[in-house]
């Protein structure tokens, strides 16, 4: 019997290896992979550019309407094979993944019109299923009807050296305690907006991954896709 495609949301807390975990399950069960933190990042690298953001205040009368000025879409990089995150067509792999835009990050993802804009594009990627996507509310708006729900948490200081090593493995060098302390405001942010706040789904399976290699969270994530797909078949 043919296995059934299904919707896989993989929700959390910033740095706690979601992208890791999702782009390693999309590869391994042949699904789409998206990662929706990177649409937030490039309408804030958007909006940085358009000269919109003072201070953590965005000049939402000025970005409302040029939300359709604003195209998104993911593309394999010629060269590595990843897929990169372009913006009106360009690539912006890399800087939306700056520090630039890490601080900029929550306070444009916590505007209503940017988030129906997003959750609109994300649902639409999802029509087919068969995909994996990774963020905030994935499993609380985006895909409430998923058939597997993991929500990733692992505690702030492990996220921080995650985060410095991915940058320094980039060539990035920066302070552990401006990443520490950048993690906590998103995390703040992230949880007490108005519009779609960062929570576990009621049934979301927790993963706390702080003390995982990610070869045993990889496998964790397979044994959970695979007791889904029986559950479905019996
Ligand atoms: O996953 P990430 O750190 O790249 O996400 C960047 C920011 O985007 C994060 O601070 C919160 C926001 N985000 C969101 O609000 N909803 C999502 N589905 C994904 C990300």
């Amino acid at each position: 019997m043919d296995k059934p495609r299904i919707t896989i949301a993989i929700d959390g807390f910033s740095s706690c290896g979601k992208s890791t975990m999702a782009k390693a399950l999309a590869r391994h069960i042949g699904y789409i992979y998206i990662d929706s933190g990177a649409m937030y990042r490039a309408v804030t690298l958007y909006c940085l550019d358009h000269g919109l953001i003072d201070g953590d205040t965005v000049n939402t009368t000025a970005l409302l309407p040029l939300m359709n000025d604003i195209q998104i879409d993911f593309r394999p990089d010629a060269r590595s094979g990843k897929t990169h995150t372009f913006l009106n067509g360009r690539d912006v792999e890399q800087e939306i993944r700056s520090m630039r835009v890490s601080d900029k990050v929550s306070p444009v993802s916590a505007i209503p019109f940017v988030r129906t804009a997003m959750v609109a594009a994300q649902q639409k990627m999802g029509e087919r299923k068969g995909i994996v996507m990774d963020g905030r509310d994935i499993g609380t708006t985006v895909f409430p009807h998923a058939e597997l729900k993991i929500f990733v948490t692992a505690s702030a200081e492990t996220r921080a050296q995650r985060r410095v090593d991915e940058l320094r493995a980039k060539g990035v060098e920066v302070d552990f305690d401006e990443v520490v302390a950048n993690i906590n405001k998103r995390d703040h942010i992230d949880q007490t907006r108005k519009e779609s706040p960062l929570r576990k789904a009621d049934d979301a399976i927790l993963l706390d991954n702080s003390h995982m290699t990610i070869e045993a969270q990889d496998k964790w994530l397979i044994d959970r896709y695979e007791e889904t797909i029986k559950k479905l078949q019996y």
